[in-house]
């Protein structure tokens, strides 16, 4: 696999932290407090009841302080160090794992726990405690921030970026995720039509698996870490 590989994007998703003690969102704890995640990660949701919403990730981010990156976060994190063309590491995940293992070429195109986005001016904030609702933003003085979080029918981060990243692959990788949502569960076809290998590791097969050339079932601790060895090698 390792020939003519220069550029390289890889989408990663819940299931890259599963191993780390988060909960991914379809998998049977993909409940909170009886909720199903989609009807607290909307708009609406954070309009009539932003107590709950605040809560909810409030909850989620102190919980970062309870896990640490695991193999396949370390994996990757090598890989962009080592990588001597072009890497772009594009998460759904709102974790801080990635980062923490150590990974630079990132992106968080569903938003991150730890920081706080201003819903009147768009300013965003590194923000690591509680965000109880109207906290003040200090950049316009609005009672507006709220959690950066891109919810449902909300644009994701840097679109423009990653769809460039992708029409320049040469492979592209798909971890821990079950290919339920869109834009990224798209990925595979943009990289696919612009010529890249396409590649999916993940625990069971996704909605997408059909789609990627080659597709290896298992865990992420194990299979990232053995694609990234084959890359260096
Ligand atoms: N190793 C590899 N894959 C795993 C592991 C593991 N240890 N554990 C679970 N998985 C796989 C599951 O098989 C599943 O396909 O990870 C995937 C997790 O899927 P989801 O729970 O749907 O999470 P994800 O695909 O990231 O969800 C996408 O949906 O709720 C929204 O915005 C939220 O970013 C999220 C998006």
């Amino acid at each position: 696999m390792k020939q003519d590989i220069r550029n390289i994007v890889i989408l990663t998703g819940a299931g890259i932290s599963a191993e780390s003690g988060l909960a991914t969102f379809r998998g049977p704890e993909g409940l909170w407090e009886g909720h199903r995640v989609e009807d607290v990660c909307t708009p609406e949701a954070l309009a009539h009841n932003p107590a709950l919403v605040h809560r909810f990730y409030d909850e989620r981010r102190a919980r970062l302080a309870d896990v640490v990156p695991n193999a396949a976060h370390d994996a990757l994190a090598a890989l962009d160090r080592a990588w001597t063309g072009e890497l772009l590491i594009v998460t759904q995940n709102v974790d801080d794992l990635h980062e923490r293992a150590g990974a630079r070429r990132l992106i968080h195109m569903h938003g991150e726990l730890n920081s706080a986005l201003c819903a009147a001016c768009g300013n965003a904030v590194a923000w690591s405690v509680d965000l109880p609702p109207e906290s003040r933003c200090d950049a316009c003085g609005q009672p507006r921030l709220r959690p950066d979080i891109v919810f449902f029918g909300e644009m994701p981060y840097q679109m423009d970026r990653i769809d460039v990243a992708l029409r320049a692959a040469d492979l592209f990788v798909s971890i821990g995720t079950s290919g339920a949502v869109y834009p990224a569960a798209g990925f595979v076809q943009t990289a696919r039509h612009a010529g890249a290998r396409t590649l999916e590791l993940n625990l069971d097969p996704s909605a997408g698996s059909d789609y990627f050339e080659e597709s290896r079932l298992g865990a992420a601790s194990l299979l990232v870490p053995d694609m990234v060895r084959t890359l260096l090698a």
